[in-house]
């Protein structure tokens, strides 16, 4: 690392990994309670893990955005952060918060509110946290001088990514008003400005790993974020179309979601593109896995899965079903989920004696959560196709359906296992170095030399 305060990031990394396996065993236990029987059914029943389940996946993914936010801003801002110690406040009151809201869903103290679950006292501390977070990086910018279009496309997405959490801090007696706003913040945060804080670490690590020109990588980063919003704010009716609002939301929810993909069709071929001009010079070449795969799996999991069901006349049989579960999964995963893990890669031999190239674990890891996170799409995507056809086409009830697709469900354990032994090995990998935190200036990749014959080709912008 090049400034000393960056290592705060190596801690947020190190609660951000630790919540991921967490999340996971929760996935599982969930998963589990499809096949029956469930001797936890009046301790732990299905709402509970899943609620856990999918908190501590905005938990974790959240953690390990402001982790790499303090990595990156200091070395775009070539300055040190502000102040390490509210980093390190911010840290102990995030997860203090994010556990004790766990516990308290085991005490179901909670709102149902889907994914905004957490009680008025965690969202009020959630708000403290995102506001001391955004002072500090925003003074550190200040005090340094250099604001690049990078860093501002990324705190841009981090600064309305806590204005959209507003919205869930109202609670509304009427069911529709209340489904209403919270798509404000759940399909504003994963299909806007979350996108832009993925496009800002992903333009980030693509200057850096393939030493691609920063002018041609930022005008893109332009282009994408404002496709993604002309597509994605008025994409919002695609949640609106069963909730009980007028109908014109139904053509605007198909025709603006449908186009959502545009953007992630070009954030894939940016990261291609850059890839194949610049060559693959750079020694850290696990970190250009995790990079190049979050570009490509969110093209599939929230672009093509995202489309399979975003029309109306789809959506109709498909809404809340395991289509829904399948492409959630697919989507969350390759956008969020791998673009922390890639910023994580990237830093982590600079916190550690990690070799730069990555370890035998570290791909092994890699291929396991690639082939594990398939598997699964495919496991909830054939139990849902099953699901919609029995339960929607054919009327039958509920749960004689759930029956009938059983089988899917013994393939997404068998496939989420070998996803989360993937994980496993990740965590593994991460924590088995201890950290040394040597400031280093030569290891950064825009600043060294690219050695003739290995890369850099002319660009071909
Ligand atoms: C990275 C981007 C994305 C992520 C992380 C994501 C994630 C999710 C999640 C978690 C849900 C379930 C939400 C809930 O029921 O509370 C969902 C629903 C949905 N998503 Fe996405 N999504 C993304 C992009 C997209 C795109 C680009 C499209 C369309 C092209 C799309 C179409 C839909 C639709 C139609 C639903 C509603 C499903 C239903 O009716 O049950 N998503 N998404
Ligand atoms: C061991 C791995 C995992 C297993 C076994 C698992 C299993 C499950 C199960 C059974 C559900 C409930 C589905 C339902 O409502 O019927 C669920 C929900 C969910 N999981 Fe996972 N999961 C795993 C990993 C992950 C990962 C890595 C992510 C994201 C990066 C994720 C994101 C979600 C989301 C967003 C939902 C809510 C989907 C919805 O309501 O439509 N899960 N998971
Ligand atoms: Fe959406």
């Amino acid at each position: 690392m090049r400034y000393k305060s960056q290592s705060v990031a190596y801690w947020y990394f190190a609660v951000a990994v630790a919540l991921f396996g967490l999340q996971l065993v929760f996935g599982l236990l969930s998963a589990a309670k499809y096949l029956g029987p469930d001797p936890l059914l009046y301790i732990l029943p299905f709402d509970v893990t899943k609620v856990i389940h999918t908190n501590l996946l905005i938990v974790w993914v959240l953690t390990g955005f402001m982790g790499a936010t303090y990595w990156m801003v200091p070395d775009e801002s070539r300055t040190e952060l502000h102040s390490v110690k509210l980093a390190y406040v911010q840290l102990v009151l995030w997860t203090l918060m994010g556990v004790a809201t766990v516990v308290g869903y085991l005490f179901r103290y909670g709102t149902g509110n889907k994914l905004l679950e957490q009680p008025l006292p965690s969202k009020i501390v959630i708000v403290i946290v995102m506001l001391m977070f955004l002072y500090n990086i925003a003074m550190t910018i200040k005090n340094s001088g250099r604001f690049t279009t990078t860093e501002g496309v990324l705190v841009g997405g981090l600064g309305l990514a806590a204005l959209l959490y507003l919205p869930a801090l109202l609670e509304y007696k009427n069911y529709t008003v209340s489904i209403y706003y919270r798509w404000w913040t759940i399909h504003l945060w994963v299909e806007g400005v979350w996108e832009m804080i993925q496009g800002g670490f992903l333009a980030y690590l693509l200057i850096r790993l393939s030493g691609a020109d920063r002018e041609v990588m930022e005008k893109w980063l332009y282009v994408i974020v404002g496709l993604v919003f002309i597509a994605g704010i008025l994409g919002t009716a695609h949640h609106y179309y069963w909730v009980g609002v007028p109908s014109y939301w139904l053509p605007i929810g198909g025709f603006f979601s449908a186009l959502e993909p545009l953007a992630l069709i070009g954030m894939a071929m940016y990261a291609y593109s850059s890839i194949r001009r610049s060559g693959l010079a750079h020694p850290n070449k696990l970190a250009l896995h995790w990079t190049v795969g979050s570009a490509v799996f969110t093209l599939f999991g929230a672009g093509l899965l995202g489309l399979a069901h975003t029309f109306p006349s789809v959506n109709k049989w498909t809404h809340g079903t395991l289509i829904t579960a399948m492409h959630g999964h697919a989507a969350f995963y390759g956008a969020y989920a791998m673009i922390v893990l890639a910023m994580i890669t990237y830093a982590l031999p600079t916190f550690t004696r990690r070799p730069e190239e990555g370890t035998a674990l570290g791909y092994t890891s890699f291929w396991m959560q690639i082939a594990g996170m398939f598997g699964m799409t495919l496991s909830f995507a054939t139990a849902g196709i099953g699901q919609v056809y029995l339960e929607r086409i054919m009327g039958m009830g509920y749960l004689d359906a759930q029956l009938k697709i059983q089988i899917h469900f013994v393939m997404l354990i068998i496939t989420a296992s070998i996803f989360a032994i993937g994980v496993g090995l990740f965590i593994i990998d991460f924590f088995r170095y201890r950290p040394s935190f040597e400031v280093r200036s030569e290891r950064d990749a825009d600043l060294r030399p690219v050695k003739p014959g290995q890369g850099a080709r002319p660009a071909m912008a």
